[in-house]
């Protein structure tokens, strides 16, 4: 290390946008190393809208690891976080430059600081475990210098959130459930970068910013547990898309979805049927947002349109705003 030891930071700053599931993953077979029981393919958005801004600091001041979410400081204790870290410092690297010297060896002894911040509702099931977890993998393996690809950095983000792993990539994303126990082989692989399809446009109706009452890692817990159209929709249905079905096939039934959802599903598939071909389609992940994928500007143009007559922000529905994104690629920031 420098020699004037105590007096220097080292910091990096990323900023890594979630992404949407289409066929979704739901279901653990190892709930330590966040092994899948299917494989899952996503979209990731565009990082104006919804993304996680992470900046990750070292130095020989820093006594102990921190973290800080929205301003908030956070327990860094959870399994989570500790086999990030872990996985990311045993893989660390030597790093030079005018002013410090780290050697690989060094990295062990040095705590780091991290700040992360959402700028979009955190728990709410918009996916922020996805953006965050990326983007601590992201930032902290440039931060201490790891020679490791996306794909192998997106087996570690993996072991934060299960759906990180996919925000490693723009563009098309898949995630290979694997079949190692060790889960080496389970990891994100690009499908089509950002270009693909350039013309979708997804718009995101925020049905409802609050924290969902089951988190993602308890509810595919129970859905495990209780669903039997769980294991049958893992072998046979995907890439079918019944994951809400499984929801509510567990016991007691997980109500993602609420009124303003289901109405807003039939306020497409009528439009879908008055044109003749299918101009809009929608998804929901583990909350009530509805994510629609509109096949072009002008049809994004026309559904913002008619969402906001029919479903106005502020209304009684509790739907509070509209969210356009285009896919997009990892941003790095610093
Ligand atoms: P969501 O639908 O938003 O992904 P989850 O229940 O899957 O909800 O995950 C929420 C959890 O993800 C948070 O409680 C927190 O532990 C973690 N998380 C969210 N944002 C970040 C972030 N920026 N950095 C690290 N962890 C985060
Ligand atoms: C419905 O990745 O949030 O969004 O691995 O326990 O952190 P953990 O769960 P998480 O689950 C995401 C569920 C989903 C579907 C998906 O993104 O594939
Ligand atoms: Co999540």
């Amino acid at each position: 290390m420098a020699e004037e030891s105590g007096k220097w930071v080292l910091m990096v700053t990323a900023q890594t946008p979630t992404n949407i599931a289409v066929i979704k993953y739901w279901g653990k077979r190892d709930e330590t190393l966040i092994l899948p029981v299917n494989d899952s393919i996503s979209v990731t958005l565009d990082p104006d809208h919804l993304c996680t801004t992470t900046t990750v600091a070292v130095s020989p001041s820093f006594d102990h690891d921190r973290m800080w979410l929205n301003a908030k400081e956070i327990s860094l204790s959870g399994g989570r976080f500790q086999n990030c870290l872990r996985e990311i410092r045993n893989r660390a690297c030597d790093f030079e430059d005018k002013h410090i010297k780290i050697e690989k060896k060094d990295w062990e002894k040095l705590h780091v600081h991290i700040a992360s911040y959402n700028n979009f509702p955190t728990a709410a099931g918009l996916a922020s475990s996805a953006a965050g977890f990326a983007c601590l993998v992201f930032s902290l393996a440039k931060l201490m210098n790891l020679r490791e690809d996306q794909s192998q950095l997106s087996a570690i983000a993996r072991q934060g959130s299960g759906s990180a792993c996919r925000s490693l990539f723009g563009g098309f994303v898949k995630w290979i459930m694997g079949k190692d126990e060790k889960g080496s082989d389970s990891l994100a692989v690009q499908l089509a970068d950002e270009e693909h399809w350039n013309d979708l446009v997804i718009i995101i109706a925020v049905v409802s910013s609050r924290q969902k009452e089951t988190s993602s890692t308890s509810g595919m817990r129970e859905s495990v547990e209780t669903s039997l159209l769980l294991q049958h929709r893992a072998k046979e249905v995907v890439p079918k898309r019944i994951f809400h079905a499984v929801c509510l096939d567990t016991s007691p039934p997980i109500f993602y979805m609420n009124d303003t959802s289901h109405r807003i599903i039939s306020y497409v598939e009528k439009w879908n049927r008055s044109e003749g071909s299918p101009q809009v389609a929608y998804t929901f992940d583990a909350g009530p947002n509805a994510v629609m994928i509109a096949r072009n500007r002008k049809v994004a143009t026309q559904l913002l349109q008619r969402l906001l007559f029919f479903f106005p922000p502020n209304s009684d529905t509790d739907l509070n705003s509209y969210v356009l994104g285009d896919k997009s690629i990892l941003h790095d920031a610093g």
